[in-house]
């Protein structure tokens, strides 16, 4: 059996995170200059059934049987023999890199439970569908994210931009005319499951006034939709703005989101916004594509530790 590799995007949320866990829509896009890689080497002449998993950047080098069970990686592998009915495979390694940030809404989780479930997959001579990938994804994202509303795992394993509405047929939608974002990471993080913890805290205190936060982000995601559809991108910039709004009344922005968003508006950018869990992470700017670069080196110099310019298409 030959070495078999499988890749998957980082993504970024450009509208409805959190409400969309309470059933609002959101949009998410697949971004391609960050991936996560699995690579399936086979053990020769070693018993089958032994696997042993090597992810460097998380210093885990172990035999799969020596991992906690709700370890993520070792979970999208179980599950992925589970669902083709394998036991005992033939004895090999998996090896997973990625160049996605840990916990900082680009996705890095899903990324990397989807290139492991088809490096497996293919590696044991299985064809799963998108679907199925999505499915089998959703399994590990209950571990890092208690409640998921199945969007990371939905626009990963289908690569594609996303209308996504929680338990609902995937919408996939034309974007008419492409635009570009700058990404930029504040450089510290929460994990997703301790933000949408609190959202859910703050939800089950006050169900009145987070009902009304979470229709008003469900309205801008759909109005973001037809604006993209329609090709008014430009339009996008103020309701991404509206919709930081609402994540700050929610209580899941922080100082240093805040900044990175004022700094990139005051350098041009015609909105902008936290993307996913918040509370740290990364946030998103709409950007005139002849000033991404521009704005991109103003939000370093104002304490981005990263920055990704990309055209969503
Ligand atoms: O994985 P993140 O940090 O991009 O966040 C996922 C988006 C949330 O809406 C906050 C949670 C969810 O499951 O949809």
């Amino acid at each position: 059996m030959p070495a078999i590799s499988a890749s998957a995007p980082g993504k970024v949320i450009l509208f409805g995170e959190h409400a969309v866990v309470y059933g609002q829509p959101a949009i998410a896009v697949p971004i391609n200059q960050v991936s996560a890689k699995a690579i399936i080497t086979p053990l020769i002449n070693q018993p089958s059934g032994t696997i042993h998993i090597d992810a460097p950047e998380i210093n885990l080098n172990a035999a799969v049987t020596e991992l906690r069970p709700d370890d993520p990686l070792a979970t999208a592998l179980n599950h992925t023999l589970q669902a083709m009915g394998i036991e005992q495979p033939p004895a090999f390694k998996l090896r997973v890199t990625s160049t996605i940030p840990l916990a900082a809404g680009l996705g890095s989780g899903a990324a990397v439970s989807v290139a492991i479930i088809r490096a497996v997959s293919g590696f044991l001579g299985q064809f799963l569908g998108d679907d199925q990938v999505s499915a089998l994804a959703y399994e590990v994202e209950k571990l890092y994210h208690g409640t998921p509303s199945g969007i990371d795992n939905t626009v990963v394993a289908y690569a594609k931009p996303v209308y996504f509405i929680k338990g609902q047929p995937l919408e996939t939608f034309t974007i008419d005319q492409p635009f570009t974002i700058v990404i930029a990471d504040t450089g510290f993080s929460t994990p997703t499951r301790v933000t949408v913890g609190h959202v859910r805290s703050a939800w089950q205190a006050d169900p009145t006034a987070y009902d009304v936060i979470f229709n008003a982000i469900g309205d801008i995601a759909r109005q973001a939709r037809a604006v993209i559809e329609g090709g008014q991108s430009a339009e996008l910039g103020p309701l991404m703005d509206a919709n930081h709004v609402e994540l700050r009344k929610m209580g899941v922005s922080s100082p240093e989101l805040d900044k990175l968003v004022q700094v990139a508006r005051q350098a041009g950018a015609l909105g902008a916004k936290l993307s996913g869990g918040g509370r740290g992470g990364n946030m998103i700017a709409l950007v005139e594509a002849d000033q991404a670069e521009a704005i991109a080196q103003t939000l370093q110099n104002a304490g981005a530790t990263h920055t990704i310019v990309t055209k969503v298409l």
